[in-house]
């Protein structure tokens, strides 16, 4: 096993159900996780859920029950709706479990030893339904109200725990900077952010005070709880903070959504400069990446409750259950808002998506091949041998290497949709050459079966190697696909940690000549729209 991948998504609050937000964000770390599987690493995939936030203490009262068992609810209902759609983290983090506040409260001791923490008071404009300050100018611009909820914001003063974030604007904006040991991605956000830096830093509260009683205690001084964002940011931490997991840190890839950037890209790696500089900590180092996408909309609009545009957890298991596990996830994936602009989720575009790249792509593709395996070849993978003139000095290697070579580059760029656009290449070059040879036709001729073998052949390898990388994307049905052409053994392989092997199983020429091809239902069936 060669390296390790360690890669994050944010931690949900519990107040309500998981939406498609929430799923988006998990279906891109599933992808690269077992991306980085398929590449043979040690990979570690986190998630979880952020339970200490007032909004879950208002949305729990506002359903009469505990906070605890609101929150056991929820927290229950991202583990189910995770495990239902396929998501292989390694693990799912409570910021209720003990494993974790022992941890923050352990953090948080250190930063009040070594001085980065320390009391004082705060007084500022509070925007109560995102849980966070927001600075004077940012207040005046959006008239007092919420950048976010439009609800108005609240002046408040507060004896606070602050963190001396004010000591780690230099070095932040010279690591940020540089990029080479930790990288805010899209360049438009690190932008942002570094502009945001140079106007300076304020030491932050890290506590509150008062009513209630959920959250984790300030050590030594039970009348404050720290802020919610500080116990949830540690989570990345405080999770593979154990003898047998240390070794997955730093983070490699932290994914998150571009309207908690300011708290990743600046709070969380300045509380780890803070715990690194200390005796012991020196494997605390910076995470290696943070990755920021933009927004899903819905129909052409900003989704709202009220507008009935809302993905939610009905609308996700309608998609699921209609299209399958994989096209949701295809769809999310290859047509989300990974970079800078958001994403439309619309039926007919959901539908069109499928269609093309799924059912009439590699659906199809699969289907032609292994039909002309049973009629010609009783169902076994024809041997190799001369091409037909028809295929015109076509060099399928050539191809997968190309196409390999842009997937791999892409993967690298979390650019998922131009690397499963690779794989697909790798399919519409073999139905290129299906049009071309013509195999069909070529088995009515005397004497040119063992051509429509090559053929065949030719086809089932390509196609093999197209599985392999699109697993990441199509895990269902590329499984299904692999039991049904004798490649079961990559799910086993794949099913151990580091038991991946891309760089060899996508040589050419593995698929064993004589073994059985089964036929079958198409992978996804051509969707049509019932008719009004
Ligand atoms: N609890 C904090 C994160 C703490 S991480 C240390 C939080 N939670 S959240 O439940 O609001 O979920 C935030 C994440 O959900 C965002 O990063 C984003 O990934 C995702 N999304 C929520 N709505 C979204 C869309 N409409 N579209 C895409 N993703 C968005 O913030």
């Amino acid at each position: 096993m060669s390296s390790k991948f360690y890669v994050t998504t944010p931690i949900y609050y519990v107040n309500g159900e998981p939406h498609i937000g929430h799923v988006y964000t998990t279906a891109i770390a599933d992808v690269l996780a077992r991306y980085h599987r398929l590449l043979g690493e040690d990979t570690f995939f986190l998630t979880g859920t952020d339970e200490h936030a007032a909004k879950v203490v208002d949305s729990a009262a506002e359903n009469g029950v505990s906070t605890q068992e609101w929150a056991d609810r929820n927290a229950q209902a991202f583990q189910d709706t995770f495990d239902r759609l396929g998501m292989t983290h390694d693990d799912f983090i409570r910021t209720t479990q003990d494993r974790h506040i022992e941890r923050v409260q352990s953090y948080v001791k250190q930063l009040l030893d070594s001085g980065d923490v320390y009391l004082g008071e705060y007084e500022g404009w509070y925007d109560a339904g995102q849980e966070e300050y927001v600075p004077e100018n940012k207040a005046k611009e959006s008239d007092y109200k919420s950048p976010v909820s439009d609800q108005p914001l609240v002046r408040k003063t507060e004896k606070n725990y602050f963190f001396k974030l004010s000591a780690y604007g230099d070095a932040l904006l010279q690591l940020l900077g540089s990029g080479d040991v930790f990288d805010v991605q899209p360049t438009a956000r690190k932008n942002e952010v570094l502009a945001r830096i140079r106007e300076g830093l304020n030491d932050i509260p890290i506590s509150r005070t008062g009513s209630s009683d959920w959250g984790i205690k300030v050590p030594g001084d039970d009348t404050h709880t720290i802020y919610v964002w500080i116990d949830a940011l540690f989570n990345y931490l405080s999770t593979v903070d154990t003898d047998d997991r240390r070794k997955y840190w730093s983070t490699d890839v932290h994914l998150i959504g571009k309207e908690i950037l300011w708290f990743h890209a600046v709070i969380w790696p300045a509380m780890l400069l803070a715990l690194n500089k200390l005796p012991g900590n020196e494997w605390i180092r910076l995470p290696r990446l943070l990755y920021t996408h933009s927004q899903w909309i819905a129909e052409g609009k900003k989704m709202s409750k009220i507008l009935g545009n809302f993905i939610d957890l009905a609308q996700i298991d309608h998609y699921a259950e209609t299209f399958g596990l994989d096209a949701l996830r295809y769809f999310l994936t290859t047509n989300g808002p990974l970079g800078t602009t958001d994403s439309d989720f619309a039926e007919s575009k959901f539908i069109e998506v499928y269609n093309t790249d799924l059912a009439n792509t590699f659906g199809n593709c699969f289907s032609r091949v292994s039909n002309m395996t049973a009629r010609y070849f009783d169902g076994k993978l024809p041997e190799p041998g001369e091409e037909p003139e028809s295929a015109n000095g076509i060099e399928h290697d050539r191809v997968i290497d190309k196409a390999v070579r842009d997937y791999t580059k892409a993967m690298k760029s979390l650019e998922l949709s131009k690397a499963a656009d690779a794989a697909m290449g790798i399919v519409r070059a073999v139905d290129s050459y299906i049009e071309a040879t013509q195999p069909f036709q070529l088995a009515k001729q005397d004497g040119k079966l063992p051509q429509v073998g090559t053929v065949l052949y030719n086809c089932a390898e390509s196609l093999r190697v197209a599985s392999l990388l699109l697993w990441p994307f199509l895990p269902e049905k590329v499984q299904e696909m692999w039991q049904r052409t004798g490649c079961g053994h990559y799910a086993d392989a794949l099913a151990d940690r580091g038991g991946g092997d891309l760089d060899n199983w996508r040589q050419w020429g593995q698929s064993q000549p004589g073994s059985e091809i089964q036929k079958g239902d198409p992978l996804f069936p051509r969707f049509q729209p019932a008719k009004a």
